[in-house]
């Protein structure tokens, strides 16, 4: 059966990277539709709507979400945000794991609860809030996933919350800790995270499956990847219960470099890698795509990894490193 990849370049440097690996996706040995929607603030200027319906319809409907990245300047003045879009396309798939590889460590995201959908508004005094607010059933099953995830890989989950001062930490602390009940196996410790951010700083090699709510993710998340080789490098898959996927970089729309041929597709192929392991049960495609990343790297670095190759070398790169290591690649 035919798998369908809804895929939204968005904005800034998106389109740039996004174009890489659907180069690599179609040089592919797989029965692949990939179906392109605008989105983000390209969806904006066609539509006055950052998410439009068919784009959603269309993400429903298909096997995986690969997408770009949005924002920018542009859309930074008042009128609908192409973050808005986002995080309505994450709440409306219940993608509520994001996997973050970041070299030995794995960042687990909350990604659909917590201050990015809690309450918010204005009172009459002008006072402006958001809401940091989670249920146990939503901390339970991102931890579930976590230890999961951890049983495959050296059995040590470190949880992280602001239990010091946060009721919603609290909480999260309380159901992480009966979750473990039902894991023996794995090992878990409780960190700050505050004090955790140094550790992700200075010792992130000691550190296996890390796992966190959505704020201090997404936080954490930069962090790892600004240590382990920068945002150009960092993918992510967000999951949920069985529907498709988004898999995306980590890393924005990078209006200062957008244009300039300067964009690491890297943490996109890698994100690629992340879908055909994840969503169309490729592992071995997946293995080949990042080890022709890897070969890129060393070979012809885009300039945030120390080198001078433009994007679309970097992706003449590992299109030959992805021919040579899968044999029927370019028959499809
Ligand atoms: P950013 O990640 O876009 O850029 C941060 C820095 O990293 C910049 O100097 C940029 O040039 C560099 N960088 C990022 N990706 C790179 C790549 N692939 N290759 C080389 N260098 C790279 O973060 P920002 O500047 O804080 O945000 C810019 C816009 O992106 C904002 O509108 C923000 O909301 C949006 N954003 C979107 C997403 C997403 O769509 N998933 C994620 C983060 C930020
Ligand atoms: C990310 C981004 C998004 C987030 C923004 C653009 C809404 O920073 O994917 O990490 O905060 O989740
Ligand atoms: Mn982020």
């Amino acid at each position: 059966m035919t798998d369908v990849i809804a895929c939204l370049p968005g904005d800034g440097i998106g389109p740039e990277v996004t174009a890489e690996a659907l180069r690599v996706l179609r040089q592919l040995p797989l029965d692949v539709e990939v179906v392109e929607l605008p989105f983000g603030g390209a969806a904006i200027d066609e539509t006055g709507d950052p998410l439009p319906a068919e784009t959603l319809a269309a993400c429903r409907a298909s096997s995986a979400v690969l997408l770009g990245a949005v924002g920018g300047p542009r859309w930074d003045a008042g009128g609908p945000r192409p973050e808005a879009g986002l995080l309505g396309l994450r709440k409306a798939l219940d993608v509520y794991a994001n996997l973050r590889p970041a070299r030995h460590m794995l960042v687990v995201r909350e990604l659909v609860g917590g201050l990015y959908f809690g309450a918010r508004g204005v009172r009459e005094d002008g006072t402006v809030f958001d809401t940091c607010e989670y249920h146990p059933a939503q901390v339970e099953r991102i931890a579930r996933r976590a230890f999961e995830l951890a049983r495959v890989r050296t059995r040590s989950v470190v949880s992280v919350d602001k239990a010091n001062v946060l009721d919603t930490s609290r909480l999260w602390r309380r159901v992480v800790s009966e979750v473990a009940a039902d894991y023996p196996d794995v090992e878990l410790r409780h960190a700050l995270v505050d004090s955790f951010a140094i550790e992700v700083a200075v010792e992130n090699e000691r550190l296996d499956v890390v796992v966190t709510e959505n704020m201090f993710g997404d936080i954490l998340s930069d962090l790892a990847a600004g240590v382990t080789g920068g945002l150009g490098l960092a993918a992510s898959a967000s999951l949920g219960d069985g529907g498709p996927g988004i898999f995306e970089p980590v890393h924005g729309s990078a209006p200062d470099i957008a244009g300039t041929g300067a964009a690491n597709p890297a943490a996109m192929l890698r994100s690629l890698a992340l879908l055909l392991e994840h969503a169309l049960d490729r592992p071995e495609l997946a293995r080949a795509v990042e080890e022709a990343v890897d070969e890129a790297l060393v070979s012809s670095p885009t300039r945030d990894a120390g080198g001078d190759a433009t994007t679309t070398q970097f992706g003449d790169t590992v299109l030959a490193a992805v021919g040579r290591r899968v044999p029927a690649a370019g028959r499809a």
